[in-house]
């Protein structure tokens, strides 16, 4: 069997434009990810504000697009106004999702202000377990309303006389989830969904708003509650919220790799539900798929925090196959951009997260470098590439391309990227580059991410041991050229000229 991948490239061929809010981050209450993670007054790495000065700097390189905050499951429970006001007057509580002490020292102004100094798109949950329509017209009245009025004067008061402007928000998280405060039924979920987001665009037609979907495709309750979600919030909503979790569970590195499967049909289905919807109600209005919580999480499963504050929870420590997966994984929202068009990695510091903190460091994982490669390159148009590879059988994911691969073009830098993955534990890939049409005369810089060892990490320790090499560019002669992935390695390709 002819052991040469071959992509053939045509900038003409696009499947659509890449949003660049798939490059987002989330920020929960939970663990160490706010305490201890991005806010730490009184260290001494911290800025006047209790920012983390190392971490805003790492957090700055990965240039998240927007972050979503402040739950997760915590959302469930939280009364953002704890959150707001003197903080002296802020009650210390027992949060129920975590089972942790919160002190609401970090509440909805901290986020803004951190969502300001980083540049990035706030995206607000709204408490659909503990509270209702009611709770989620308040918080919008607090962060955009013009002053006036009870909650934007209630901001003033607390020192903030402009208006947040938030456009993204959340109809609440996982409510199919039996783990959830406040758990519903999908037509019960579906109908305050419904009747906050009228009330929500009623304050602003512009706004844009989540719907719960499902909280993975694992779910007895999968696909049926994203219909009826769909069905009954359609006209109102803008985008359905899809959760997925990926683990090595069994130590099987071929079937971890060959995950990308899932993430394609979980695309797949909820495209067709779109679809179908949309037919069915006679609509004119589009809603689309935001991946609001997506990564590789399973080297650590502390969910409890023994009513501790900031406990250590879900502090995976990420190797270089969980870099592939997440390679992989950004790859599916290049290739399926048409109707992907947020995603949010969980988390951003320390739980489940890129970067990890101690009270005098922080670690760059290995899972920071292909986020940071996608969201600088990952530009422009998604080109519907033409992909033939050889193949190995994945036990739980059966016949498996050893290449994984997407590309983009940017028109206006004339600059294309080429995201490359090799699957293969054993052996390096040969792959033939080749453009249709007008082709670009040279690849200007390759980054590449690999290791001997699938299991080497970034550790205190050892914080380099993962990270993308620059390796020389090329020429391209009469549309051809021809690279070696090496074996578990993760490639970017750009091209000019
Ligand atoms: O990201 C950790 C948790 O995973 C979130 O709080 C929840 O939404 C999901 O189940």
């Amino acid at each position: 069997m002819n052991n040469t991948a071959r992509v053939a490239i045509d900038v003409e061929r696009v499947i659509g434009d890449i949003s660049p809010l798939l490059f987002g981050g989330f920020a929960e209450h939970m663990g160490r990810c706010i305490y201890g993670g991005i806010y730490e007054p009184g260290s001494p790495l911290a800025d006047e504000h209790g920012f983390r000065r190392d971490v805003m700097a790492a957090l700055h390189e990965l240039n998240f697009t927007t972050i979503r905050y402040p739950g997760g499951n915590f959302v469930s429970g939280y009364h953002w106004l704890d959150g707001v006001g003197p903080k002296e007057q802020r009650p210390r509580l027992r949060e129920m999702a975590w089972q942790s002490i919160e002190t609401n020292q970090f509440g909805t102004d901290e986020f803004m202000q951190f969502c300001q100094a980083l540049g990035t798109e706030p995206m607000l949950g709204m408490n659909f377990g503990t509270r209702g329509v009611e709770d989620a017209c308040n918080l919008f009245e607090y962060c955009n309303a013009p002053l006036g009025t009870r909650w934007a004067d209630l901001r003033a008061a607390n020192g903030h006389p402009e208006p947040y402007n938030v456009k993204y928000w959340c109809l609440g998280n996982e409510m199919d989830g039996p783990w959830q405060i406040g758990h519903m039924d999908a037509i019960d979920y579906a109908k305050k969904a419904r009747e906050a987001a009228k009330l929500l665009k009623w304050n602003d037609p512009q706004v844009q708003l989540v719907a719960c979907g499902s909280s993975n495709p694992q779910l007895a309750t999968y696909p049926e509650w994203d219909r009826t979600v769909l069905e009954t919030t359609w006209e109102y909503v803008d985008y359905i919220s899809m959760h997925y979790y990926a683990g090595n569970h069994a130590d099987d590195l071929g079937s971890f790799l060959a995950t990308t499967a899932v993430f394609e049909n979980y695309v797949d289905t909820m495209a067709g539900l779109l679809r179908f919807v949309k037919g069915k109600l006679r609509s004119s209005h589009d809603v689309y798929l935001s991946w609001d919580e997506w990564n590789v999480f399973y080297h650590d499963q502390t969910l409890r925090g023994g009513w501790a504050e900031a406990p250590r929870l879900v502090e995976d420590v990420y190797n270089l196959a969980d870099a592939l997966v997440v390679a992989t994984w950004l790859n599916t929202f290049v290739r399926r951009c048409d109707v992907l068009k947020i995603a949010c990695v969980a988390q951003i510091v320390n739980v489940i997260a890129p970067i990890l903190t101690s009270s005098d460091g922080m670690v760059k994982q290995s899972i920071f470098y292909p986020f940071q490669l996608f969201r600088r390159y990952a530009a422009g148009k998604s080109l519907d590439l033409a992909v033939t590879s050889p193949t190995y059988t994945a036990k739980t994911h059966g016949e498996t391309p050893l290449l994984d691969a997407a590309a983009s073009y940017d028109a206006a830098s004339g600059q294309q990227a080429l995201f490359l993955v090799n699957r293969s534990a054993t052996d390096a890939l040969p792959v033939e580059l080749a453009w249709r049409g007008s082709a670009p005369q040279r690849i200007t810089a390759v980054y590449q991410l690999g290791g001997a060892d699938p299991k080497t990490a970034n550790t205190f320790a050892q914080p380099d041991a993962i990270t993308p090499q620059q390796l020389p560019g090329m020429a391209i002669n009469d549309g051809q050229a021809g690279l070696q992935l090496p074996p578990l390695s993760f490639t970017v390709v750009l091209t000019g000229g």
